[in-house]
């Protein structure tokens, strides 16, 4: 088993949602499922099941999922395909949270299905509820013997975040692992089903230009981006406790980061990946130590104009309190400090309501001694890789090169490859990818406990370095860069963020 996916289309399977009438089944689940059984890659022996609390027949429920699919599939909406895959759509009326009958519910009700549907006792759930409910419902699923068919597989899928800090996370992994062993829990970090996330691999290792430069020697300086022009939208009690450090950077940054400074696995098996990115976590800097400690820039979103229309303040958001100190704003620089990286700064800078929504990974060299000794080559731009995650996928490399006409001028060139041009809806979604990954049992981009507990530690110790500093919040306009500290800490190390 390595990194891709083989063509495995004939695996039975139950898929069984809880959180069915919540957000991520109406955006991500149902129509990734809806498009993974367009496109064949399902086996005609399967169904969904969905639960929720919410008192609905199984026609109001397949009717919800229609007009949602209307407004985020539009247009993909093919009629004839979407009644064969609601024939395979139930739902069922159940209060996961509280009593025993209902577990017992639910499986009666799951045998029956597996015996008409041929399913073969194969399961997947998925937990697309908040994280308090993770171990209530694994407990309850093992008691209800619904996780130890030996002569089948039954697979956990669960949403981020796992756990609240690291104490929690152990807690909550301790008591999901007597319920079920590590390789049947499959954590989501839905950036590493991004196509140019999974790409990184490939341009690091099969690229000799990028592989043997790839060090301390050459990088000047590495930068992670994630910022977003949306704000937390309805998410208000989520977001309290949460903030940027658990909603984006304990998860899909530092995921980011361990794939962009990993050495190379000894083969592309899951586990050999796994390894060497926890290494990196490993190494990362805890920001414990005083000076340290000044890295870090912390905001919170006030008032302002995002894409001409007002935006409100954070604090005057819905659930959320109008004295909130939760961040939605970090900027920071991390160290990994091992022989590879020692000394090359990795600046982070993520954040809700800015100025434009861009994830990229940019690797600047370092500028060439030599440069200095031709005034033709004054001014001459380091050399930049950006590997674009979103909103376009492709990778820009930036080099110099003479101008043409009579003089020797220099100027910048950009070697631009956009693969959204090129690959024009063709690509899975990250779902699609996801669950398709779990159903044919590939972990590559499911994240192992080890990798968690190091993430955990490491935002511990950014929020202990924030504890009891002064923040004057709200401290950036929406649809702003986000506070000019962040540009100050760069510039204070004779650097800029990438444009
Ligand atoms: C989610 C966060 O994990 O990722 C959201 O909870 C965030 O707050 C989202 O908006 C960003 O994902 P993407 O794929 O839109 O970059």
């Amino acid at each position: 088993m390595t990194l891709g996916l083989d063509d495995k289309h004939n695996i039975p399977f139950l898929f069984v949602i809880f959180g069915g009438t919540g957000d991520l089944t109406k955006k991500k689940l149902i129509p990734a499922l809806y498009f993974l059984f367009r496109s064949g890659e399902l086996s005609d022996n399967f169904a969904i099941v969905s639960t929720g609390r919410k008192v609905m027949t199984e026609e109001e429920y397949r009717s919800a999922m229609k007009e949602n699919m209307e407004i985020y599939a539009g247009e993909n909406l093919d009629e004839s395909v979407w009644n064969s895959f609601c024939s395979k759509l139930y739902y069922r009326t159940m209060d996961f949270s509280v009593d025993q009958q209902e577990y017992e519910n639910l499986q009666a009700f799951l045998i029956d299905l597996e015996i008409r549907l041929h399913t073969q006792g194969n399961r997947i759930y998925y937990l697309a509820v908040a994280p308090e409910f993770f171990g209530f419902i694994t407990t309850h699923l093992h008691r209800h013997f619904m996780l130890e068919n030996k002569s089948s597989w039954q697979r956990l899928m669960v949403e981020k975040p796992f756990g609240t800090s690291l104490k929690m996370a152990s807690e909550l992994n301790e008591e999901m692992l007597c319920a079920v062993p590590e390789e049947n829990i499959f954590r989501i970090d839905h950036y590493l089903g991004k196509e140019m996330v999974q790409n990184i691999i490939a341009i690091r290792f099969c690229n000799s230009i990028f592989e043997s430069l790839w060090n301390h020697q050459y990088i000047d300086n590495i930068q992670i981006i994630s910022t977003e022009a949306i704000g937390i939208e309805s998410r208000g009690g989520y977001y309290e406790n949460a903030g940027i450090l658990k909603d984006m950077l304990q998860n899909h940054i530092l995921q980011m980061l361990s794939l962009i400074c990993m050495e190379a696995p000894v083969d592309l098996r899951p586990d050999s990946v796994r390894d060497e990115k926890v290494k990196v976590l490993k190494s990362l800097r805890l920001f414990e130590e005083a000076p340290n400690r000044s890295h870090i820039v912390a905001g919170q979103y006030g008032r302002g104009l995002v894409g001409g229309h007002e935006a409100v303040a954070y604090r005057e958001e819905a659930k959320v309190s109008p004295d909130s100190m939760t961040p939605t704003f970090i900027a920071l620089k991390a160290c990994v400090d091992n022989f590879r990286w020692g000394g090359v700064p990795i600046y982070i800078r993520a954040g809700k309501c800015l100025d434009k929504r861009v994830s990229e990974i940019v690797i600047q060299f370092k500028k060439l001694p030599g440069s200095g000794f031709f005034k033709e080559f004054a001014g001459t731009a380091p050399n930049v890789l950006v590997i674009r995650i979103q909103p376009s996928e492709g990778i820009y490399f930036h080099i110099n090169a003479k101008k043409p006409g009579i003089q020797f001028a220099i100027e910048e060139i950009g070697l631009d490859y956009c693969q959204t041009c090129k690959y024009t809806n063709n690509t899975p979604g990250t779902y699609e990818r996801l669950i398709l990954e779990a159903i044919r049992n590939n972990p590559s981009s499911f994240t192992r406990w080890d990798e968690l507990e190091y993430s955990w530690k490491y935002v511990g110790s950014i929020e202990s370095a924030l504890d009891g500093r002064t923040l004057d919040y709200p401290n950036y306009p929406s649809g702003s860069r986000g506070p000019k500290e962040a540009d100050d800490m760069m510039e204070s190390d004779g650097r800029s963020w990438w444009r």
